[in-house]
């Protein structure tokens, strides 16, 4: 027996229904704020990932050598194969360039729920613009994403790294130091920050006063503990006008600071955020975002970037466990030859109304009447036509609806005008 490889799914028509459902919703989403989509490669060179995470991200890739000796991976997400397109095809388009995508991406996770080694991510790109309405508009859309598919209770959690790094020169943390407390930071594992600080130099006081900074989200707090850094002090005053925007002119409420967001990925700088599902528990963060550099970095003339990707299995999950009732996977209709002598012209039938829009299957196991309905049944049918020979004397069939279960003798020429009126 074959199975799918650890870390991957397979996905049936129903699971693939509910995808196609959120991907359609989230690509109306993306449009309505004058978004364009665009498609990279599954794999790329090695490089474009190396190039500013360093060697070590090669042991959370799948990266191969190919026939030729060249050195890929397939991509771990998005937003580094989206901007070598820029660099390499898009510097010339007219700013802000607003780009969206959806693409499997590939990580070599320890898999467990809502963890996996090939996941979709649904994400943006902005490039070319670096204003508080843009930044609160793309927060305003990330949030509207995962509401738009019926998500109830998502929150935003909002970081800044410019204030990160202004409050690590005030504790005089080296750049070593910060590799060290960064991650702890992420993970929220504050006992063995406290540790480490302490490790790193830093006092007691000032070690418990930036943890409680961390995880405030009072912006006097946080403001007092800055207040000699004016370009943490700026980029803080920056953070409350964004804010504002979101607030009062996007009407997005469920937000917060939380300057212990700080991001796992190495391109960051600045304002960052992730949002989360409450109701996923451990593996609950759903999008995660912020502006980023990386543009010098593969070649081209710097410009402000910022984006976000939302996990697309999460974001399943989560509706899951809310409750929420996908549209089911359903057939208009299905066609029923009562003899063989019917099946050439169901087919007929099943042809003209497929041409018309309606999503139509026929009997194909000659399977007889009673059995062909316990069929339509369970496919969620709305209408079945039977074919009969005495009908089919008077060009008429049968139209039986399903859900009410009463039938009616229709001609031939009228099922798609009466189709189209129920
Ligand atoms: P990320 O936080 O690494 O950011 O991934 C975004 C989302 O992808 C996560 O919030 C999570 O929902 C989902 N995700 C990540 N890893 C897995 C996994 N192993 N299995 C299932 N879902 C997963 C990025 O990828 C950035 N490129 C986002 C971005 C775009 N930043 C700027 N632009």
């Amino acid at each position: 027996m074959f199975q799918v490889p650890r870390g991957t799914r397979d996905f049936t028509p129903e699971e693939m229904e509910k995808r196609r459902y959120i991907e359609q919703n989230m690509a109306a989403t993306f449009t309505s704020f004058g978004y364009g989509e665009i498609q990279t490669p599954t794999f790329e060179n090695l490089e474009l990932f190396t190039a500013k995470s360093g060697e070590s991200i090669v042991n959370e890739l799948y990266a191969f050598t190919d026939k030729g000796g060249r050195e890929l991976a397939l991509r771990p997400e998005l937003t580094a194969p989206v901007i070598r397109c820029y660099v390499e095809r898009l510097q010339m388009e007219p700013k802000p360039l607003k780009l969206f995508y959806f693409g499997n991406c590939y990580r070599y996770d320890r898999p467990q729920k809502g963890r996996y080694r090939e996941f979709q991510q649904a994400g943006c790109e902005v490039i070319g613009v670096e204003t508080s309405e843009a930044a609160a508009e793309l927060l305003a859309l990330a949030f509207t994403l995962l509401k738009n598919v019926g998500l109830k209770n998502v929150r935003i959690n909002i970081g800044n790294l410019t204030i990160i790094s202004a409050i690590f020169k005030r504790l005089n943390l080296l750049k070593d130091d910060q590799k060290i407390l960064l991650p702890l930071i992420d993970k929220s594992q504050f006992d063995d920050l406290k540790v480490s600080l302490r490790d790193c130099g830093v006092s007691g006081k000032d070690a418990e006063t930036f943890i409680r900074v961390l995880q405030t989200s009072e912006v006097n707090e946080i403001r007092s503990f800055i207040a000699d850094d004016p370009d943490a002090v700026k980029e803080l005053a920056a953070m409350e006008t964004i804010l504002g925007l979101l607030k009062n002119a996007f009407h997005v409420t469920e937000y917060g600071i939380k300057l212990s967001i700080v991001r796992g990925l190495d391109y960051y700088k600045g304002l960052v955020f992730e949002i989360d599902a409450p109701v996923l528990g451990a593996e609950k963060q759903l999008c995660g975002g912020g502006s980023y550099e990386l543009v010098s970095l593969f070649g081209g003339t710097e410009v402000p970037t910022s984006g976000f990707a939302i996990g697309f299995d999460r974001t399943i999950l989560a509706l899951e466990a809310e409750g929420f009732i996908f549209p089911p996977l359903k057939l208009d209709v299905y066609i029923i030859p009562v003899n063989q002598d019917m099946i050439c012209t169901s087919i007929e039938i099943a042809q003209q109304l497929r041409s018309q829009g309606f999503s139509v299957d026929f009997d194909q196991l000659r399977r007889g009447i009673g059995k062909s309905l316990k069929y339509a049944d369970s496919k969620h049918v709305e209408k079945v036509i039977i074919v009969g020979p005495k009908e089919l004397e008077k060009k008429t069939v049968t139209l039986r609806d399903m859900k009410i279960g009463n039938q009616e003798i229709v001609s031939i020429t009228e099922i798609c005008a009466k189709l189209k009126k129920t």
